[in-house]
């Protein structure tokens, strides 16, 4: 089945956005197989977002994730890379359509709320980078 990696950012933890999130993951029949808030140290940071690491914003991308703690999760479903960041909106809450989460909650490029992976390779790199395997949780739904 396939999983992705979902990211509160600090700006999502700080207004308190947690709940409402995973609400709307589980609302939508997804499974969180993992979740926990953590600080995301400067070499992490650096890591996930490595494929910005030439942009112009780069420093202010990693100073931001690192700013507080961010809640990270995994979850699974059929297509739900693709379908959570259909829920997420576009990256730039000017253009996130209303009822996504960016569209309802976030007015800046750089404070958007949430990270999604974008394809099965990122998520599979990013939940590397922030899980471990026994942090996982393998278990079928009863109901
Ligand atoms: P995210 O999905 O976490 O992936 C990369 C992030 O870079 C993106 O969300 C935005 O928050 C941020 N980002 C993209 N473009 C810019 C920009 N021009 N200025 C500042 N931040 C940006």
């Amino acid at each position: 089945m396939e999983r992705t990696y979902l990211m509160v950012k600090p700006d999502g933890v700080q207004r308190n956005l947690i709940g409402e999130i995973v609400t709307r993951f589980e609302k939508k029949g997804f499974q969180l197989v993992g979740a926990k808030l953590m600080s995301v140290s400067e070499e992490t940071a650096k890591k996930h977002y490595a494929e910005h690491s030439e942009r112009p914003f780069f420093g202010e991308l990693v100073n931001f994730i690192t700013s507080g703690p961010v809640f990270a999760m995994v979850w699974e479903g059929e297509n739900v890379i693709k379908t959570a960041r259909t829920m997420m909106g576009a990256t730039n809450p000017a253009d996130s359509a209303p009822g996504t989460i960016r569209g309802d909650y976030a007015a800046q490029l750089s404070m958007n709320i949430i990270h999604g992976s974008d394809s099965p390779e990122s998520a599979e790199r990013e939940i590397g980078i922030f899980f471990t395997a026994e942090e996982l949780c393998e278990y079928e739904k009863a109901v």
